[in-house]
This record gives C-alpha cells, sequence and structure tokens, in this order.
C-alpha cells in the first residue's frame, strides 16, 4: 500500500490517503489536549498505546456485529480504515454522572444511571462542541431521523458490548464518545477511535475518586502518571482478549 497526501490533520490523529480511494491511512499522535484545546501537552506512548486499543476494540465490535471504519492495523501507531464522511456529531454514551453532565445538572460524581443516557453533540471547535437536542440536530440536517435512530441504537449496543469487556478488564465503563461515518455506499459505520482518550474508564477495584482514573482526566485534571495509566489499559485489554481467544 502506498500512502499518498495528508488528507486531515486533527488533534489527535493525521488521515492521508491511499492508493485506494476507499481506503485511509491513520496515524495516531502522541500530541493531546483538553477544554477544546486550550490546553495541550503530550502524553508519550499515546499513539502506539490507543491505535492498539482502538483496534482491539474496533475488531471485538466487528466479531460482535458492529460495522466499524476498522481495516487492519500496519503499525503500532497506524491504523487502515475504511474511507467515510464524518457525521459533525460527537455521540456520548454515559453509565455514572461524570464530566459536563454533573457540571451542568448538580448530579453527583460517580452517580449510577438508572439507564444509560445517550447525547449528541454539535461537533464544532469553534461553537465549543454544544449539546444538541433531537430538534435542533434535525434542523441542522446533521442527520436524518432514521440516522439518529439507527445511531442511538447502535450506540446502546455498543456501550452494552463494550460495558461488558471492559468489566473483564476490571475496568468500570463511565462514559464515552463515538463518532460514526458515511461510506460511498451511504452504510453507517462506526468510524474515530476507542480509546482513553474517548472514555471514562474507572479501576473498579479502586474506590479513591482520583487514583481510580484510569484516562485522559488524568491529563485533563493533572493527575499526573497518564502514560502508566494508558499503559495498564492496554496491557488488561490485551490480557482480556488473550483469555477470550
Ligand atoms: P464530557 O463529560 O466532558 O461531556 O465527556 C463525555 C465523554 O466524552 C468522556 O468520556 C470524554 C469524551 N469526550 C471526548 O472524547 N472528546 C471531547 O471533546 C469531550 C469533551 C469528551
Ligand atoms: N476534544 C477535546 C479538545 O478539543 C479534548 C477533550 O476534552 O477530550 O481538546
Amino acid at each position: 500500500m502506498s500512502v499518498h497526501s495528508k488528507l486531515y490533520e486533527g488533534k489527535a490523529k493525521i488521515l492521508y490517503t491511499t492508493d485506494d480511494p476507499e481506503v485511509l491511512l491513520a496515524d495516531f499522535k502522541d500530541d493531546a489536549t483538553a477544554f477544546n484545546a486550550q490546553k495541550r501537552g503530550t502524553i508519550l506512548g499515546k499513539g502506539q498505546i490507543n491505535c492498539s486499543i482502538s483496534s482491539q476494540l474496533f475488531k471485538q465490535l466487528e466479531a460482535h456485529g458492529i460495522k466499524t471504519h476498522f481495516i487492519d492495523s500496519p503499525s503500532p501507531n497506524q491504523m487502515r480504515v475504511r474511507s467515510v464522511k464524518i457525521l459533525p456529531l460527537e455521540v456520548v454514551v454515559r453509565n455514572i454522572a461524570a464530566g459536563s453532565l454533573c457540571q451542568q445538572t448538580g448530579l453527583p460524581v460517580g452517580k449510577l444511571l438508572k439507564q444509560p443516557l445517550v447525547e449528541f453533540y454539535y461537533k464544532n471547535d469553534q461553537l465549543g462542541d454544544p449539546l444538541l437536542t433531537r430538534d435542533r440536530l434535525l434542523l441542522m440536517e446533521l442527520a436524518t431521523p432514521e440516522q439518529v435512530d439507527a445511531i442511538t441504537n447502535l450506540a446502546l449496543q455498543i456501550n452494552q458490548f463494550l460495558s461488558g469487556f471492559w468489566q473483564q478488564c476490571g475496568i468500570t465503563l463511565v462514559d464515552f464518545k463515538l463518532e460514526f461515518g458515511l461510506d460511498s455506499q451511504q452504510q453507517l459505520l462506526l468510524a474515530d477511535e476507542i480509546s482513553p482518550d474517548t472514555c471514562r474508564l474507572w479501576n473498579t477495584a479502586e474506590a479513591d475518586p482520583n487514583r481510580r482514573v484510569m484516562d485522559k482526566d488524568r491529563f485533563r485534571r493533572d493527575l499526573g502518571n497518564v502514560e502508566d495509566a494508558y499503559q495498564e489499559v492496554l496491557q488488561r485489554v490485551l490480557q482480556a482478549v488473550e483469555s477470550k481467544n
């Protein structure tokens, strides 16, 4: 596979075109940002770790019948993916109250939600990725009503599968963000990545509210030991995958 030109550079990944117009190469970076890129830093080894974790999770999801953009991972920090048109939506699924849900509602951090909450945010850095209502999303024509329903169902299925998978890792899946795209046949595929950058992951055996954090909140909140936490998540994912095979 020969790699052509840089197509797009985001905060955590660079996308390159390849000789196949249906295939892109995603290069995962060590760069870390938070609070709409107001906070910037580097998490050493993050590119490889997030690419490896995402690759494993996409493979597991594919085996579970969820269609994703993942093709393969030709090197530790690179993923070959199907070219999709990303819908400008950040789809957040929450099982336990944390982050912006607590800031905006006053719910206490750690409160178990009676049922998973699926939320849509507008993927627009200039506007600060605002929370959308279904009506606003439809008004803005960011997706069709059928796509919203399909995404909601997929997000809940993915949550059910991933919650179980992370449980096998001794990790509690608090919340996470998904992105979806449409391929050349208008087929809806799960895209982007699933990693400690995009999930809140708490060490189930640890009660301390700071020590239990195994995700990007360590970077966002300056909790330290960021690299160690990401590495530990990868080791647990690899162990869980191995024990399944
Ligand atoms: P929030 O509580 O800040 O809204 O975040 C919810 C989840 O979404 C959390 O797991 C982190 C993830 N997330 C992203 O992946 N990208 C983002 O830009 C933000 C704000 C959150
Ligand atoms: N996506 C956020 C940013 O724009 C980072 C985050 O909080 O996850 O920097």
